[in-house]
């Protein structure tokens, strides 16, 4: 028989009304409608047709091969919810919420390379083999959508077995924020660079040794050949938010006289080494996730002895150098989240200027941006004035999963919906744009607000 390659048959047993006439995804194992381009994609005819602009935000980006439609993406999201650091049907809704919804890639959660460098008990994990299927079953759907996906692997070292946001509020981590043994699922094998409490609250880790280091470095080795194997797009490195790898760069969290201490060269060491063996070992885009500064009081560096005072930009820019020659493709950058009394002056787009002081430094260097990015306009006024090249967001995702399609509809841009959907995104079609954003006071009064839960 042969079979028109836009009608798919359905795997009832019945004959009929077995035919499907609505384009398939190929090869997908049920009947899923295929958006021809990709949700996300923009319509570039239709844009002129209805007077739109040219915009940098939907316009496609190429890493290694490998086609980003837009350049909105999802950012890591943490959302405590894994079972033994395995995903469940949360996740698959979750993700799956905005892998349908036109996101330029969705980058999944900080996911833990060994059980005991996650940042609480619920935390996702990619330690063992048996945590690679239920990836691959969000991946693969994410892929029906036409959406890239890619995976944050992380040790969150001295920040490990902590209580989640969830705990808190329900007041089972009232009084600190350490999981107990037994008690709350926590763990004692908690490392640092050196054996400093991030706060009063918080554990006071063991010195890792030059071992346990080599064993780090394996098992982001081991996550990466099990995140290829879940069918992953990409991989981002987390080297930010006060975790493993960012404690062992700041000097205010390694005091170490060792290889792994002292000199920027040395302080760096652990960073370079975890990200040229993912590199080794992975062919696909990879990005670094990095804190542009610790925002301690006080310079980054004391110009009259020479001494690194804390982690800031200069730092940055230098790790960035030293990441693009390894060939990390693109340097996330975020900030803060190490120290304790860390002072953010928060507003729209806060840490764009550490974005943009790596893309200065390194213009070959693919660069993203993070932080109260909420609107279109935003979005593309960033790249339009080559600040970076990606934009991240996490919030705003959470807020409203449509915040592609509404960033294309406020640009005058008509891109690709859901077909399920397309009814309730016709007025795009037709050069629709939004009102304008609402007063700056308010969203600066809005962003306070929500720093509380950014850069943890
Ligand atoms: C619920 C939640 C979970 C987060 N989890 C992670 C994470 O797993 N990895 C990470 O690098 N950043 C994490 N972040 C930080 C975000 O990726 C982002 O950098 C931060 O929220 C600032 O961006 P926004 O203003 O768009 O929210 C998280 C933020 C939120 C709100």
């Amino acid at each position: 028989m042969t079979i028109d390659p836009t009608i798919s048959s359905s795997p009832a047993s019945s004959t009929v009304g077995t035919k499907i006439l609505s384009p398939a995804v190929p090869d997908a194992p049920y009947f899923i409608p295929l958006n021809t381009p990709a949700v996300g994609t923009e319509l570039v005819d239709r844009t002129r047709a209805v007077g739109g602009p040219e915009t940098k935000l939907f316009s496609p980006l190429t890493i290694r091969g490998v086609e980003f439609k837009n350049r909105l993406f999802v950012s890591p999201m943490c959302q405590y919810s894994s079972d033994n650091g395995h995903a469940t049907d949360w996740h698959l809704v979750h993700i799956g919420s905005l892998a349908v919804r036109g996101a330029g890639a969705i980058c999944m959660e900080a996911t833990a390379v060994l059980s005991e460098g996650r940042s609480t008990p619920e935390d996702a994990g990619l330690w063992q083999d048996s945590q690679i299927e239920p990836l691959r079953r969000i991946v693969n759907f994410s892929h029906t959508q036409g959406t890239l996906i890619g995976i944050q692997l992380q040790h969150a070292g001295r920040k490990s077995s902590g209580v989640s946001m969830f705990a808190q509020n329900t007041g089972i981590g009232s009084g600190s924020q350490v999981a107990h043994v037994g008690i709350q699922g926590g763990w004692d094998e908690i490392y640092g660079a050196s054996p400093i409490a991030q706060t009063e609250a918080t554990a006071t880790p063991k010195e890792a040794s030059e071992e346990y280091l080599a064993r780090v470095v394996q098992a982001f080795v081991d996550a990466t050949r099990r995140a290829k194997e879940a069918g992953f797009d990409f991989i981002e490195i987390h080297g930010a938010h006060g975790y493993l790898l960012h404690s062992f760069n700041s000097p205010l969290s390694n005091i170490r006289t060792d290889r792994y201490g002292g000199s920027f060269e040395n302080r760096i060491r652990l960073s370079l080494e975890i990200a040229k063996a993912v590199r080794t070992n992975w062919d696909g885009p990879l990005f670094y996730r990095v804190s542009g500064t610790d925002w301690a009081e006080g310079p980054e560096r004391d110009e009259r002895t020479g001494e690194w005072k804390q982690w800031g930009i200069q730092q940055t820019v230098a790790l960035a150098g030293e990441l693009a020659k390894i060939g990390v493709d693109l340097i996330d950058v975020s900030s803060g989240g190490l120290w304790a009394d860390q002072r953010i002056r928060v507003g729209p787009g806060y840490q764009v200027p550490l974005a943009e002081a790596v893309k200065k430094a390194h213009p070959n260097l693919l660069v993203g941006t993070v932080g109260l990015l909420t609107t279109g306009r935003q979005a593309e006024g960033v790249l339009r004035e080559g600040r970076a090249d990606v934009i991240f967001a996490a919030r705003e995702f959470l807020r409203d999963s449509s915040f592609v399609l509404r960033s294309a509809e406020e640009l005058g841009v008509v891109v690709k919906s859901p077909a399920q959907y397309e009814r309730a995104w016709t007025r795009m079609a037709h050069g629709h744009r939004a009102p304008k954003c609402p007063a700056l006071e308010e969203k600066v009064v809005l962003c306070e607000r929500d720093n509380l839960v950014g850069n943890r």
